[in-house]
């Protein structure tokens, strides 16, 4: 019989699936059996949660925290202030030219007023600030509007206008490529420097797209030290694990070889028994989907290319990945 994954690691933190109405609907089963946390993939982001100013389009989000609430699961808001998929009249005067510094930040606050307060005591964690380190050299801050505009005081206010929506919502500052040593570090300043400024933030998302090859477990393993050095807590918020390494460009591939099958069930033993090690710390892992009959990946970094990253097959039946994380 195929146990439970949420029972499997009822002492060591929730397991959670993003989810899209499609996926809400057709792995309804799936999600019942295995998951106790659901993220919405995309139906809580800013632009579909607030198209245009003041209209607030909740229904779709509204759906997800029903069923949520009818099945006993808990969510985990995605996310509040983000370069991507926000609609450009946040960062626009209306004339043509650009909001200026007191506007954009109203605009945060009435954003993450209305969103927060809405679901406050029904979403237990939000991901506030969502990839705002740079990935390259030395710079520290993604270049985007937020920053562009609101200096870089946007991160401390996106966190202190959500904790006053929701005093007791756990607060993360969540990005990818969190396992890579220059990145970490860069997370490493910008959280530590919050904390040391006493703005309210409770924990550090990695998001975990990780795939057969890289990162390493050593690398894993060192970020996790480091955040969980801050006394934070730690959720996997996205993880996957592409069965294509960095330089494979196929796109001619109508299922995954067996090879890979296997590299990603040990890497995913691998990675389950490093999370456990850390009990107390990683409080909840996270899947970025449900089964391999869907996945961004099938989009990244190659539209259309098939990728296979979950734990559940097409037909949603345990992959050896799933066996071997159960084991
Ligand atoms: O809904 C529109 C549709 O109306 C339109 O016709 C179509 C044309 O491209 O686009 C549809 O929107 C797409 C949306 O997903 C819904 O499927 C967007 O193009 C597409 O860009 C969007 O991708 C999402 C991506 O975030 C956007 O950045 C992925 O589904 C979602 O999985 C992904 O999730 C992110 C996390 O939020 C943050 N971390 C990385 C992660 C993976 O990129």
């Amino acid at each position: 019989s195929i146990p439970k994954l949420r029972e499997v690691f009822k002492n060591h933190f929730l397991i959670g699936a993003a989810v899209n109405p499609i996926t809400l609907k057709r792995e309804e089963e799936l999600i019942k059996f295995h998951f106790n946390s659901l993220t919405a993939e995309n139906e809580m982001k800013f632009e579909r949660l607030q198209p245009e100013e003041g209209k607030f389009t909740f229904q779709h989000a509204d759906e997800l925290m029903d069923f949520a609430a009818a099945n006993g699961l808990k969510v985990r808001g995605h996310t509040l202030v983000w370069h991507n998929q926000t609609p450009r009249w946040v960062f626009e005067d209306g004339r043509g030219g650009q909001a200026d510094r007191d506007t954009l930040f109203a605009r945060m606050k009435a954003h993450i007023d209305t969103v927060v307060g809405r679901y406050k005591g029904l979403i237990y964690a939000w991901d506030v600030v969502n990839e705002a380190i740079s990935d390259k050299g030395e710079e520290l801050l993604r270049p985007s509007p937020w920053l562009e505009i609101g200096g870089e005081e946007f991160i401390a206010r996106a966190f202190q206008y959500a904790h006053e929506a929701d005093p007791d919502a756990l607060l993360f500052y969540n990005d990818y490529n969190e396992s890579d040593p220059v990145k970490r570090e860069k997370i490493y300043t910008l959280v530590k420097s919050l904390l040391d400024r006493d703005v309210p933030i409770h924990g550090v998302g990695l998001q975990a797209h990780w795939n057969i090859e890289s990162p390493s477990l050593d690398d894993i393993r060192a970020a996790i030290e480091r955040y969980a050095s801050l006394g934070l807590k730690l959720h996997i918020t996205e993880l996957d694990m592409s069965v294509f390494m960095h330089d494979d460009k196929r796109t001619d591939l109508k299922a995954p070889t067996e090879q890979m099958l296997e590299k990603q069930a040990e890497r995913y033993r691998q990675i389950f028994d490093l999370f456990k090690e850390y009990k107390g710390h990683i409080t909840s892992v996270t899947f970025w989907g449900v089964a391999d009959n869907y996945t961004w990946l099938d989009n990244f970094p190659v539209r259309g290319r098939k990728n296979w990253p979950l734990v559940f097959d097409l037909e949603g039946k345990p992959k050896q990945s799933f066996w071997e994380i159960v084991g």
